[in-house]
């Protein structure tokens, strides 16, 4: 079994989140310390289509290794044949089962969260497809219930288990809660105290010192963050040097966020660039879907309300240069 897969080097992983783990940020995140990458969730009916859409959701570098696929869907046997197509596709080093999405469009079609209202099924579906692609390690990653009266993750984790899943992420929030209130870590640790695969804990680790407390309580074997590294992905290389030495690093300069920052943005437009019409198209669409992204790396940085504001219409690489170095030098004044 895989290093990442054992009980004792506990991996960062950086939570898959559609929309925003693709391949471009999560080279970002790798680049500062991320273990174990997951792709954005991809639907098994996509995969059968595989139309642009679901080859941009699979492609990925090899320095991304060691890197999961991760699938939703209803349907055992189209569950298997589609994790089966991944690996001969692209060849990740595990597949990851997505059996905690909250969104309507996929719980409609039994995908995602509705599997934990439905053990029996969610059981063919692992089962299938743990059998599809072995010896390929198989993941899943759960809500700790439907809702607040039906918490069944322990049972769930020790289904997954005995059916031959390798290690199981358990976000804790049900599915009713959405991204509302906090994650329920009492549970996660029942979890972990429960099954012997690797548990990775998930929900609100939003610093380093999080990450240690969660570790210290719960018996978790690895943590998974998602919202915060989307404010700062350097909480990856801070957590791991928190966990070895007790030291918190010093958060990045301004200038070196502001440096992420566009290099983001100058990988979204080359990105875009190569998929889209003309070169100025291009850099328009892929800046406006950087507007959400810019949102959340502004989040604690000095005249940040300043700073959405202007995010909000940004069009070109030029504008967010612009607005850089006058942050910057706001920035130096201030200091
Ligand atoms: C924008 C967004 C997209 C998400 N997409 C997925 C997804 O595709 N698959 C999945 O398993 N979880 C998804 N999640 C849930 C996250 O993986 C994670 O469980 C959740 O954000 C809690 O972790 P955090 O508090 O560290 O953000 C998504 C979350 C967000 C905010």
């Amino acid at each position: 079994m895989h290093a990442w897969f054992s009980n004792d080097c506990f991996p960062l992983y950086l939570a898959p989140m559609a929309g925003v783990s693709d391949k471009i940020f999560r080279q970002l995140c790798k680049e500062r310390g991320a273990d174990v990458l997951v792709t954005e969730f991809v639907s098994a009916e996509g995969i059968f289509r595989r139309n642009e859409r679901t080859r941009r959701y699979l492609d990925f570098d090899e320095i991304e290794r060691p890197l999961g696929v991760q699938l939703f869907g209803g349907n055992p046997e189209h569950m298997a044949e589609a994790a089966r197509q991944v690996i001969e596709w692209v060849r990740p080093d595990f597949i990851d089962l997505n059996f905690g999405c909250p969104v309507n469009k996929v719980v409609a079609k039994n995908g995602g969260s509705a599997l934990l209202k439905d053990c029996p099924l969610l059981g063919k579906v692992a089962r299938a497809v743990v059998q599809a692609v072995a010896p390929l390690p198989v993941t899943a990653k759960i809500r700790i219930g439907w809702d607040d009266k039906s918490v069944n993750a322990v049972a769930v984790a020790r289904q997954l288990e005995s059916l031959g899943v390798a290690a199981l992420a358990v976000h804790g929030r049900t599915r009713a809660q959405g991204y509302s209130g906090s994650a329920d870590w009492n549970v996660i640790a029942e979890v972990a105290g429960a099954i012997s695969i690797p548990v990775i804990g998930n929900g609100d680790l939003l610093t380093p010192a999080d990450v240690a407390k969660r570790k210290a309580e719960t018996g978790i074997a690895g943590a998974m963050i998602g919202r915060a590294a989307m404010n700062s992905p350097w909480i990856f290389s801070q957590t791991k040097q928190y966990l070895a030495t007790g030291d918190l690093l010093p958060p990045p300069q301004p200038t070196e966020k502001w440096a992420l920052i566009q290099r983001h943005c100058e990988l979204a437009v080359d990105e875009c660039r190569r998929n889209g019409p003309s070169p100025e198209a291009a850099e328009d669409l892929a800046m406006r879907s950087m507007r959400g992204r810019l949102m959340a790396y502004s989040k604690g940085m000095p005249a940040g309300k300043m700073l959405r504001e202007k995010f909000q219409h940004v069009r070109t690489l030029r504008e967010v240069e612009e607005i850089a170095q006058v942050h910057l030098v706001t920035c130096l004044e201030v200091v």
